[in-house]
């Protein structure tokens, strides 16, 4: 029997690239950057199966140039690159990779909250540029952790594998917000669901963990900034769009707020002219919360056994749309 034609968009672990090899007749995209919208189109028009990543958008006209496609497998857990509604509307199960990143990510926030609240990669590059003449009891002050104050913004597993480790390594009070409490939180960590003003204008580090989506989109904006204290760091480890950048900016240079940390921007990568970008007090990293052994092969394997069971016409492993159960195509 003839095996099902899909094209993957980049290469991924091995973990789950062979099994992917095995299993499909597989077009892998092996240059170092993503395959252009035309050239994405062309490749998928005779596949019955893509493995995409975050990089590549996959709206209604991608998918109509794709007539045989019978699953879209996203290496990532987010999945605001694609268009949702529109692969249901056409019968394809979309499959993303939760669970295994969890931790990684919250290392990063974790590290990105810590680095930036005590000026870590600041002081490098003034270490590093030649400026370290002596040890400054004035220079370099950064901001207290312990018995701090943290606001969790998105109570899902990463924002509670971040709120635990504020709480349970540095005595943290947590505060948190999100659409639904989290029971969990509330009885382990002691954490309080709040309305977001709250948590702005109480919290000494903010770490954003929320989807982004019609109603979160730019929910970080002056408005937000202005409600923070001049102390506070922010950290986002979610989607850079959830984020008015130009607003960040403003409110890092004014003073408004003390510093952020950064793994997402909006655009990736950011512009030339972004004005977060070589900020003294932010730190900008390329996207790399998942980039653990463990995580990306995890992440790989499941994404190969999404890809492989919507092919088979089976339950995906971890499936975005499970609605389309009735309706997939066949
Ligand atoms: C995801 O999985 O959504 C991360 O942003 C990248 O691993």
């Amino acid at each position: 029997m003839s095996k099902a034609k899909v094209f993957v968009t980049r290469v991924i672990p091995a973990a789950g690239l062979d099994r992917v090899r095995e299993f499909c007749d597989a077009d892998v995209w092996s240059e170092p950057l993503p395959p252009s919208a035309d050239v994405l189109r062309q490749k998928l028009s005779d596949c019955e199966g893509l493995l995409s990543l975050l990089t590549e958008r996959i709206d209604g006209a991608v998918m109509d140039a794709a007539p045989r496609l019978r699953v879209i497998s996203n290496y990532a857990v987010g999945f605001n690159n694609i268009d949702i509604p529109a692969a249901t509307e056409r019968g394809i199960p979309v499959g993303n990779t939760p669970g295994v990143l969890t931790d990684a990510t919250a290392d990063m926030a974790f590290a990105l909250l810590i680095s930036a609240s005590r000026r870590i990669v600041e002081s490098e590059k003034y270490a590093v540029a030649g400026h370290w003449k002596t040890w400054e009891p004035l220079g370099h002050i950064g901001q207290d952790l312990a018995g701090s104050t943290v606001g969790i913004v998105g109570m899902g597993r990463i924002g509670y594998a971040m709120a635990s480790r504020c709480r349970g390594g540095w005595g943290m009070r947590v505060l948190y917000h999100d659409q639904r409490s989290n029971e969990q939180a509330e009885r382990e960590l002691g954490a309080e669901r709040v309305p977001l003003d709250r948590l702005l204008a109480e919290s000494d580090f903010i770490s954003v963990h929320a989807d982004l989506n019609d109603s979160t989109r730019g929910m970080f904006n002056a408005g937000a900034f202005a409600k923070m204290k001049p102390t506070a760091v922010f950290v986002n480890t979610a989607r850079g769009p959830l984020v008015v950048e130009a607003d960040l900016a403003a409110a890092l240079t004014r003073g408004t707020i003390f510093a952020a940390g950064l793994d997402v921007t909006d655009p990736e990568p950011p512009r030339a002219d972004n004005p977060l970008v070589g900020l003294r007090n932010c730190i900008v990293a390329p996207h790399i919360a998942s980039a653990t052994v463990s995580s990306r092969n995890a992440m790989a394997e499941i994404a190969a056994d999404n890809l492989i069971a919507g092919l088979k016409g089976e339950p995906l492993r971890a499936w975005v749309n499970p609605e389309v159960a009735a309706t997939r195509r066949s």
